[in-house]
């Protein structure tokens, strides 16, 4: 069978996807997908619209036409026709020929031709609110194609929906608003990224190119530690605010990373007093760390985290069981550095014990000043 040839870039594409959550630019991931959905295909026309809360087009991005072509047609898409068909029905739509589709509008004056067609939604939370479309591939779209741009679509879906629900937390205060903001959040992108790794799956087990094949597993990892870093984000934002003591917290963080991996994890909160505040935050993110690495490269089938304080210091141990690594020859990643220098900020320090095949302990201490 023929190998998708646009995967090369996916992994690249989902990390900046990702970036949207946190200062990245929405309109530059949104072009650089359109380009990659182009370039994939090998379609001459590619384009990428996103409609607003008032059917409004809030976005319009595209591929292959030249300034001049552009301006020629001066009009952009309304929405009529096919191209609101697949928002409205929420569905893919592939034709050999534009004009045949019973919806077919027509193109406006100036419009260079356009026969093949593959058009996708752009939806997240089930909901379509946008369109990614492609023209002109010789010999038409495949299925392989169908599923990459179904892919691409989706990372955009959750691009903008993050952009979008960032824009309105930015303008709100904490309380319940948050709350429902961050739920919105996990149950849209979150599902929907989940979905985009199941597509690369599917695309994958019928790749036979080992490039390929490598390329996608490695979109699949990223995803999966995008997905991760989304809950740890989420449960930040549901975290702020005045509910929820550290006890609480910890309980959330460890049940909710450990259900998406095979993992038993316990948790054991060794102290009446646990500390406060900012120091708060920190045990929450090195538990967060330590956890994340336990799971996601561990292979144990155990993870142990204890939290334990007395009055000077606060001690977190997460243990696992699995794989172990050599401390000092790993380099990949900023997981541990980071930790290591957030500890080091509040005067703290870690230690990591680790040999392949003995597990790994991390032990955190933090001064309670
Ligand atoms: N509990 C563990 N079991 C086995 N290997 C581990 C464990 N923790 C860390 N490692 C190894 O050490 C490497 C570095 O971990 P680190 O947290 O710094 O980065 P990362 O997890 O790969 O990426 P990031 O944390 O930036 O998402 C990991 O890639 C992994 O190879
Ligand atoms: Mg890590």
């Amino acid at each position: 069978m023929s190998k998708p040839t646009g995967v090369h870039r996916l992994p690249e594409l989902i990390e900046a996807a990702a970036a949207v959550v946190g200062a990245g630019d929405l309109e530059q991931v949104l072009r650089s997908l359109v380009a990659e959905a182009k370039g994939a295909t090998g379609a001459r026309y590619a384009a990428l619209g996103v409609i607003g809360e008032h059917g409004v087009l809030t976005e319009f991005l595209h591929e292959g036409l030249t300034d001049e072509q552009t301006a020629r047609i001066g009009a952009l898409p309304t929405g009529k026709g096919v191209l609101g068909t697949l928002v409205r029905e929420n569905r893919t739509i592939r034709l050999d020929s534009i004009a045949d589709h019973p919806d077919s509008y027509g193109f406006p004056p100036n419009h260079p031709p356009m026969s093949s067609f593959l058009g996708v939604p752009v939806a997240a939370g089930g909901r379509a609110f946008g369109n990614l479309y492609l023209t002109e591939k010789d010999g038409g779209f495949t299925d392989d194609d169908v599923m990459l741009v179904e892919a691409l679509s989706r990372i955009a879906g959750s691009a903008v929906t993050t952009a979008r629900l960032q824009e309105r937390l930015r303008s709100i205060a904490v309380g319940e608003d948050r709350e429902r903001i961050a739920r919105d959040l996990h149950d849209s992108v979150i599902q929907d990224l989940f979905a985009v790794g199941l597509a690369l799956q599917g695309i994958s087990e019928r790749v036979t190119d080992p490039t390929a094949a490598s390329t996608i597993e490695d979109s699949v990892d990223r995803l999966d530690a995008v997905v991760e870093s989304l809950r740890a984000y989420i449960f930040q934002l549901r975290a702020t605010g005045d509910r929820g003591q550290l006890d609480d917290r910890l309980q959330e963080l460890v049940s909710r990373m450990g259900s998406a991996y095979p993992a038993s994890v316990t948790l054991e909160i060794a102290v009446a007093r646990l500390p406060t505040g900012h120091l708060e935050d920190e045990v929450v993110k090195c538990v967060s760390e330590a956890l994340s690495n336990a799971l996601r490269h561990s292979g144990g089938a155990d993870v142990d985290v204890v939290v334990d304080a007395d009055p000077d210091w606060c001690r977190i141990w997460v243990r696992d069981n699995g794989a172990g690594f050599d401390p000092a020859s790993s380099t990949t990643g900023m997981g541990l550095a980071n930790l290591a220098a957030r500890a080091a900020t509040v005067g703290g320090r870690i230690d990591v014990t680790s040999r392949p095949g003995e597990g790994t302990t991390v032990d955190v201490r933090l001064p309670i000043s």
